[in-house]
Formats: C-alpha cells, sequence, structure tokens
C-alpha cells in the first residue's frame, strides 16, 4: 500500500502475539484501550459492553487448566491437518497456556438485551487491538476462552453479570516475538456498476 499513515500502518503491522515478555503493563494504558475500545460505532448507539481486566496469573492459569480440555474434546473430530494438529500438539502440552503467559487479560462482554451485542463487542475489540499495536503492545483475540462459560465457578470468580456474556477475550502484553504475517488469501469481490 502507497497511501501510508499511522491508520494504515496499525492495521497492516498488527500480528496475533503468542510470546510475551514478563513486563506489566500499567493500569492507565489498558484505561486508555478500553477509551479506545469504547470509541468503536455501535448500533442504535446503545454501546453494550462491559469489561473485566484480569491481572491475576493465577486466575488466567485457572481458566487456562480449564479451557484445555474442553478444546481438546472440541477438536477431537476436527479435520486435523496444518494449523489444527499442530495447535492440538500444543494444548496437549503440559506448560501450555492458552494466555500464551501474557501478562494481563481483558474480557469484552456484551449485553444479552442488545439486538447485536457481538457486533459492537467485536468492532470494541478490533479498536482496542489496532491501538495497542500503535503503543507499541501485542494482543492476541483468544476466542478457545468461551469455554469458560460452561464453568459457574469461574464465572463468577471473574464477576461476569447475569446479564451480560463473553464475546472477545484478549491477551494483552509486550510481545517478546515479531511473527510474520499469515497470508491472506486473494478476496471474491464482485463489483457492481
Ligand atoms: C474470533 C477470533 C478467535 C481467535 N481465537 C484464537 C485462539 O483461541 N488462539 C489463538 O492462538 N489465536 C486465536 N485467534 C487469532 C487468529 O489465529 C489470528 O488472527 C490469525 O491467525 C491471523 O493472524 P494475525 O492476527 O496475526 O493477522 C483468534 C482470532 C479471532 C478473530
Amino acid at each position: 500500500m502507497n497511501d501510508e499513515n499511522e491508520v494504515t500502518r496499525a492495521i497492516m503491522g498488527r500480528r496475533s502475539i503468542r510470546n510475551y515478555s514478563d513486563r506489566v503493563v500499567p493500569d492507565e494504558l489498558i484505561e486508555m484501550l478500553i477509551d479506545m475500545g469504547i470509541h468503536a460505532p455501535s448500533a442504535l448507539a446503545l454501546f453494550p459492553w462491559s469489561f473485566i481486566v484480569v491481572k491475576d496469573r493465577g486466575m488466567m492459569k485457572r481458566v487456562s487448566e480449564y479451557v484445555k480440555p474442553q478444546i481438546l474434546a472440541e477438536l477431537k473430530n476436527a479435520k486435523r491437518v496444518g494449523m489444527t494438529q499442530r495447535y492440538l500438539d500444543m494444548v496437549g502440552e503440559e506448560r501450555f497456556s492458552i494466555f500464551y503467559n501474557a501478562p494481563s487479560l481483558l474480557l469484552i462482554l456484551g449485553k444479552n438485551d442488545a439486538p447485536i451485542s457481538d457486533v459492537d463487542c467485536s468492532l470494541c475489540a478490533q479498536n482496542i487491538m489496532l491501538a495497542a499495536h500503535s503503543l507499541g503492545l501485542g494482543t492476541c483475540w483468544i476466542g478457545s476462552a468461551r469455554h469458560l462459560e460452561k464453568n459457574p465457578g469461574l464465572v463468577e470468580e471473574l464477576g461476569i453479570p447475569d446479564e451480560y456474556h463473553l464475546v472477545a477475550s484478549l491477551v494483552l502484553g509486550y510481545p517478546a516475538e515479531n511473527p510474520e504475517m499469515p497470508a491472506r488469501p486473494e478476496p471474491s469481490v464482485n463489483w457492481i456498476k
């Protein structure tokens, strides 16, 4: 792309980070990222989100240990090709954390009674991931963390209110890797002029 500016650079440069340094992300920076998130567009201007910031590594470990067998069960019958097999091998390792040992986790909850809160929360999450990247932080959306909602004990410990559900789980920290961009297939685009 020739028309480079801060936004396009952030879009092209952001990667999912799966290796983090131990450096703690200051609360003020996380507050700033949430502020970036809530400036996303939202259907009917309902802004139907709520946030939980987890900096307790013990809590993250408990969630990860609960989720790992769920992932293995879920993918048991998945086609074991390429990425899937590599992911399953990784998840099967004792020391593996679904949160890649990141120092913090940001949960974005969607309000159950808002018509399309999942879309709103996903836009909010993308704002946060792009802003984090532009501030030198790494993120990765951990979709597998959604399994935690099956565990009432974890839901209570995390303080997820009844009227909300988990949409996005983003790990957040200082990157200890600089991964290549996974290749994007050419999009199918149908122009109607
Ligand atoms: C909804 C969603 C769920 C994801 N869940 C996981 C996950 O559970 N674990 C993981 O390592 N990456 C997860 N990812 C990250 C994707 O694997 C990643 O976005 C993809 O490989 C493209 O790489 P990039 O983000 O660096 O462009 C998820 C991404 C999205 C959008």
